[in-house]
């Protein structure tokens, strides 16, 4: 989608795909499938085993039981379900904003209400928005969710297991049911820890979805897997039959692949990705030193703060349904420097004036794009 939503001019650092050759790991899993003809419908444990292996060996967790998983057809749908087992519909799910377009649009394509609880100017989890956020859904409904992004995309934040628990006992005391999307959590970078919600304490009710799909850049390769708490399994069991009918067999050998012989692929490419977070740091502070950059400590997603260019109000034509999502920074940068970013304002309340940029690409890609929004923005002074 990166490479086919533009034309040719334009480099595209917009959707969260990298520009990586595939793990050979993962390669060499599908084309054994291929070759042995082996196409048909997904069946076994074996992704819930792999990640149950990663998670003990990376992350030093051994809480998830395969008895308590479910594969489904990716992170977006899984989670689309599990606010179906957990809510009903006009009930409220609360997102903290600025956060991933895609929980605003599944959430009320589900029927659900959403109610944003800000992030601080750090990025991080603004603990007391959250907590009145959460006691404003509870008194909307006695089945009201909190659907967490962790790490956090736009900002890149790796929440803390202070920060977790303090979530987990808000939730508790609000009595509101999280779902902690957690398809970034391999992607966190030399310097942080990715503390899974589902090992910090009182957070036995919740569900995590994880997916290799970010990490070895497989999301053409449809898989992810839902992993409920102690507390959830009666709940999980009531997820439909259907939801088992969409993930790809060949998506579950490629994450099954990757979780279990594709770490050092992955050691790699943080190594990889760490270098171009600092590159991205030096570029900016030569050819956009207006623009202010907090270096994210997961994923390869940058969330560039551009409201001192005094653009974000200025929301100019729509061309297409794709273009017709940018505004503001994202929209000059793509007219005159052709570059194509996320624009902030779909992310949510507070995204208004940032851009989203994906540096999980080359360094002369990115030495190139950095280059040409730095001439736009001259031209214009
Ligand atoms: C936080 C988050 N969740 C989910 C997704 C999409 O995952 P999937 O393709 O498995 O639905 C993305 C993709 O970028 C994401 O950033």
């Amino acid at each position: 989608m990166k490479w086919r939503a533009y034309p040719a001019d334009v480099l595209p650092l917009w959707v969260a795909e990298m520009d990586v050759p595939l793990a050979p790991p993962v390669a060499a899993a599908l084309h054994a499938a291929i070759d042995a003809g082996d196409t048909g419908y997904p069946a076994g444990v074996d992704y819930a085993l792999a990640v149950r292996d990663y998670a003990a060996l990376h992350w030093d967790w051994r809480g998830v039981d395969v008895g308590r998983t479910a594969i489904v057809p990716d992170v977006m749908m899984g989670v689309a379900e599990t606010l179906k087992l957990v809510t009903s519909p006009g009930d409220p799910v609360v997102v903290c904003a600025p956060v991933y377009p895609p929980f605003y649009a599944f959430t009320r394509s589900a029927g659900r209400t959403v109610i944003e609880a800000p992030l601080g100017a750090d990025g991080r989890l603004d603990l007391d928005a959250l907590d009145t956020a959460l006691s404003a859904a509870r008194a909307m409904s006695g089945r009201a969710a909190l659907l967490l992004s962790n790490p956090h995309n736009p900002t890149g934040v790796a929440h803390t297991r202070a920060e977790l628990e303090a979530v987990a006992a808000a939730a508790a005391r609000h009595q509101v049911r999280v779902i902690s999307d957690e398809i970034h959590a391999p992607l966190v970078l030399p310097g942080a820890r990715f503390v899974p919600y589902l090992s910090v304490d009182g957070a036995d009710d919740a569900f995590a979805l994880i997916s290799a799909s970010k990490a070895w850049n497989l999301a053409g390769l449809k898989a992810a897997l839902l992993i409920a708490g102690p507390a959830a399994a009666a709940d999980l069991r009531r997820l439909p039959e259907e939801v088992s009918h969409g993930p790809s067999h060949l998506g579950v050998i490629a994450h099954t692949a990757a979780f279990r012989d594709g770490h050092p692929w992955l050691t790699t490419l943080l190594a990889g990705l760490a270098a171009n977070r600092d590159l991205l740091g030096e570029l900016l502070a030569t050819q956009l030193p207006q623009v202010r950059y907090l270096p994210p400590q997961a994923t390869y997603l940058a969330w560039l703060d551009c409201r001192a260019l005094g653009l974000h109000d200025q929301d100019t034509a729509i061309d297409d349904h794709i273009v017709s999502d940018m505004a503001g920074p994202a929209r000059m940068f793509f007219d005159r420097a052709r570059v194509a970013l996320s624009s902030g304002h779909v992310f949510g309340h507070g995204g208004a004036g940032f851009v989203r940029l994906n540096f999980g690409t080359s360094q002369a890609i990115l030495r190139q794009a950095i280059q040409r929004m730095g001439d736009a923005v001259r031209s214009q002074e």
